[in-house]
């Protein structure tokens, strides 16, 4: 069993990012600018924005936090969209999810400039990606490729059972897997709630991509030998033992499915560095093409 290490493969991506943008400034040329809007106070969306914005300080990306109060109105957020849209300085726009009850996701993610849609939201950026051309790929999908990447893992002929149908991870990543490239040429299985037989879907799995949300919902009975896991999970769990008063659980049960597999990801530093360092390509993606 192999430890798929998304903390080393994140640092090895946003060192060459580093190298490329001293590069950069070196021939007097723009920076990428990515600009994070945070909407309210919900603590995770706190922690992951803050995390974007240190590692735009390390790559050496400008960035800018837009932080908006809890009860801002719709229209309100819509005209700072545009604003950050008609802002030729501003590469990259990324709304963190999820906002508040009050205001619609969709309207708000179609409000995107697509060529700074750095978080590939896009209905048309999804659309593209789905035909399989040049488009920002969604971070965490995109981050779990370069994982595969990283470690030259060949997933050509491989049945991959996706756990999960949300717009952020699962329904991008069954495309990513399915597509025609490297790592990709996987035949996808989409589980959900209303699957019937789960356990022996997963056990199908050559990889198992599990992104519910569920803690520890993945367990050793439901995985076959040899798999690889992706464990999307990044749920915080009440612990009062902890400084935080919580920890961060996965969706799998790492330690009675560990022994079983060929590759896995742990949580903390498997999937979660890997989208940090996908947005961050886009975002050098997003500079290079709009300047
Ligand atoms: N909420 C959970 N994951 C994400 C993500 O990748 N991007 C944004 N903007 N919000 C999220």
């Amino acid at each position: 069993m192999q430890i798929l290490d998304g903390q080393a493969a994140s640092q090895a991506i946003k060192e060459s990012l580093k190298i490329q943008v001293a590069q950069l400034v070196a021939e007097g040329r723009k920076v990428p600018h990515l600009a994070a809007v945070l909407v309210g106070n919900n603590g995770a969306s706190e922690t992951y924005v803050g995390a974007k914005v240190k590692a735009c300080a390390e790559i050496g990306f400008k960035s800018s936090l837009v932080r908006l109060d809890e009860g801002i109105s719709e229209n309100k957020l819509l005209g700072i969209i545009d604003e950050l849209n008609n802002n030729m300085d501003v590469d990259g726009i990324l709304v963190q999810l999820p906002l508040p009850k009050h205001i619609s996701d969709e309207k708000v993610i179609n409000a995107i400039d697509i060529a700074k849609d750095v978080d590939g939201f896009h209905p048309v950026s999804i659309g593209r990606m789905v035909q399989g051309q040049p488009s920002f790929v969604p971070a965490t999908p995109h981050g779990i490729m370069l994982l595969l990447q990283h470690y030259k893992i060949d997933t050509k002929g491989m049945h991959a059972v996706v756990v999960g149908r949300s717009n952020i991870v699962g329904r991008p990543i069954s495309i990513l897997l399915s597509s025609n490239a490297s790592p990709g040429n996987c035949t996808v299985t989409i589980c959900h709630s209303h699957t019937k037989n789960l356990n022996e879907m997963c056990l199908q799995g050559d990889i198992i991509v599990a992104a519910l949300g569920k803690p520890g919902f993945v367990t050793a009975n439901m995985v076959k030998e040899g798999a690889i896991i992706i464990d999307v999970g990044i749920t915080r769990v009440p612990d009062a033992s902890k400084k935080s008063g919580y920890v961060i659980k996965g969706d799998v049960k790492f330690d009675e499915v560990a022994p079983k597999c060929s590759y896995i990801t742990p949580v903390p530093k498997g999937v979660g560095p890997m989208t940090i360092a996908a947005l961050m390509k886009n975002t050098f993606k997003a500079c290079a093409e709009n300047n």
